[in-house]
């Protein structure tokens, strides 16, 4: 259908700029959730566009291709039509992404928001009635301003509303979180036209979120929440995992202690899992916007505060590394070491930031000879993300876990995979050189039977062996 179509049996549109790990899986749920309302999802990238109306989507994301194939080319259209699609559009989402900057003023800190200016632009220059413009990725606070100016130095005399939505899904359960999210969170100016933009957006979501878990507030809080959220999650993880560091020492269990202070109902169960180190698009990058955020506003306590929880992070996944060292005899020159997981997380093949990526760069350092399995992550991926080419002799892309493992001094989990808790570990043990050394940094396997098979095992977290 030309996107130029309009009417029944549609009574809104919906159009979203981005079609990402955000962009693709929200709208999916909404086209689903919604039958009478005709969303576009639509990027600059074709080949993405491409993929998303293929049988093989550009992302792995559990339940997504069902309800993808559920709604598209009914109500669910993806697209390069940027332009055709804003103009048709009642209400626009902006899901592109926003790196933190890697130069001039605020470099990696500040959130680099040329993709979202861009965007300001097209709207302004193609739209010719209002839009509501919603904002779903994550961006500093006080960037609608920004794109409020923008639209309103165009000489349409239009005017927009610009609502902050952010999202709170995590990848690997996004279609579980947007179905069933704990809360929706709308932030528009308040104005009679503002709360008006809100409300509609509200109606939207109602469609299946009951309205007490749908929020509204003021454009800022909701914009600042974002990078809150993330950084009281991220700072959760950076507290336990500074925690791992002192049990190995002392010989306390990690996952003993965060069991012991999760049961406090005040502290809670969740994101107490010591790890390598968390990863993910948004854990560092918001965090470090909220330190950049806080410099700017004259607050250098604050941002100092905040930038902690990432320095802790960064010590996490060289400590790892470190101690693969150490443990083989200060040196890994030319040992086969094999990586299970390359992902940020299970289920996901999504590598952004993943901890794999500074282990291996640190055992390439050290000449260490990799070889890398995962169960969603390309060769073409990791490739691009250890800046190396596909033929360098020192890493090797496996099959299997067991192949990874073949002739290998020691095996690391840096991803927790269900997959590798079920391992043949008898004939990976049988495979490998001895003594043959298991590294745990996602405390994930039965280290018990390991060591019954024959294994050397570290664990992040537990009494050194
Ligand atoms: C992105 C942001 O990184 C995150 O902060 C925010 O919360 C949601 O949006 P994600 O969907 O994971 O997250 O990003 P990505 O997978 O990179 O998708 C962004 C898409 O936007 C890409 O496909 C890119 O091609 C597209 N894009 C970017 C445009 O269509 N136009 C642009 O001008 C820029
Ligand atoms: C996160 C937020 O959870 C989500 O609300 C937001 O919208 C985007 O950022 P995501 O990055 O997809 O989502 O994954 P998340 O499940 O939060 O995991 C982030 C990282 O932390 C992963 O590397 C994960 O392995 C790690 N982690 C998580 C731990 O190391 N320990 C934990 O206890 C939990």
């Amino acid at each position: 259908m030309p996107p130029e179509e309009t009417s029944p049996p549609f009574n809104l549109r919906i159009c979203c700029i981005g079609a990402g790990y955000v962009g693709g899986p929200t709208m999916a749920m909404i086209a689903s959730k919604c039958p009478h309302i005709r969303v576009d999802v639509v990027d600059l990238n074709e080949k993405r566009i491409a993929a998303w109306n293929s049988a093989e989507l550009p992302i792995y994301e559990p339940g997504l291709d069902e309800v993808v194939a559920g709604a598209r080319g009914k109500n669910l259209f993806f697209s390069t039509e940027v332009k055709d699609s804003i103009h048709a559009a009642d209400i626009i989402f902006v899901s592109v992404n926003t790196p933190t900057k890697t130069f001039g003023v605020g470099a990696h800190k500040a959130a680099d928001l040329r993709f979202v200016e861009s965007v300001a632009r097209t709207i302004a220059e193609v739209a010719d009635s209002p839009k509501i413009i919603v904002e779903k990725s994550t961006i500093p606070v006080r960037t609608a301003a920004t794109i409020q100016t923008i639209l309103e130095s165009s000489e349409k005399g239009l005017k927009h509303q610009v609502l902050s939505n952010p999202e709170f899904l995590a990848e690997g359960t996004a279609m579980a979180d947007l179905g069933d999210p704990d809360r929706i969170l709308i932030g528009g100016e308040q104005t009679p036209e503002g709360l008006a933009a809100v409300e509609k957006l509200v109606s939207v979501y109602a469609n299946w979120v009951p309205r007490e878990r749908i929020l509204t507030t003021n454009l800022w809080s909701s914009e600042l929440s974002k990078l809150v959220a993330n950084a009281f999650l991220a700072q959760r993880i950076s507290s336990i995992n500074s925690i791992s560091a002192l049990c190995e020492q002392t010989g306390a269990d990690v996952d003993e202690v965060a069991r012991a202070i999760g049961s406090d109902s005040r502290i809670g169960p969740k994101f107490l899992k010591a790890s390598v180190g968390f990863g993910g698009s948004c854990f560092q990058k918001d965090v470090l916007n909220l330190v950049y955020l806080c410099g700017h506003f004259g607050l250098p306590e604050v941002a100092a505060y905040w930038e902690q929880v990432i320095q802790m992070n960064d010590w996490q996944k060289h400590r790892f590394a470190e101690r693969v060292l150490r443990t083989l005899f200060n040196t890994v020159t030319g040992k086969r070491i094999a990586i299970l997981g390359f992902a940020f997380k299970k289920d996901t093949n999504d590598t952004r930031e993943s901890a794999a990526i500074y282990v291996c760069r640190d055992l390439l350092e050290e000449r260490a000879s990799i070889s890398i399995y995962d169960p969603k992550v390309s060769k073409e991926q990791i490739c691009q993300d250890l800046g190396i080419g596909p033929d360098d002799p020192r890493v090797e892309f496996a099959d299997s876990a067991s192949q990874a493992a073949a002739d290998a001094h020691a095996l690391l989990v840096l991803t927790e995979w269900d997959e590798f808790r079920s391992l043949d570990f008898e004939a990976i043990f049988q495979s490998m050189v001895k003594p043959a050394w298991i590294f745990d940094g996602r405390s994930l396997l039965d280290h018990a039977r390991l060591r019954e098979i024959g294994f050397k095992v570290y664990s992040i977290g537990k009494p050194l062996p």
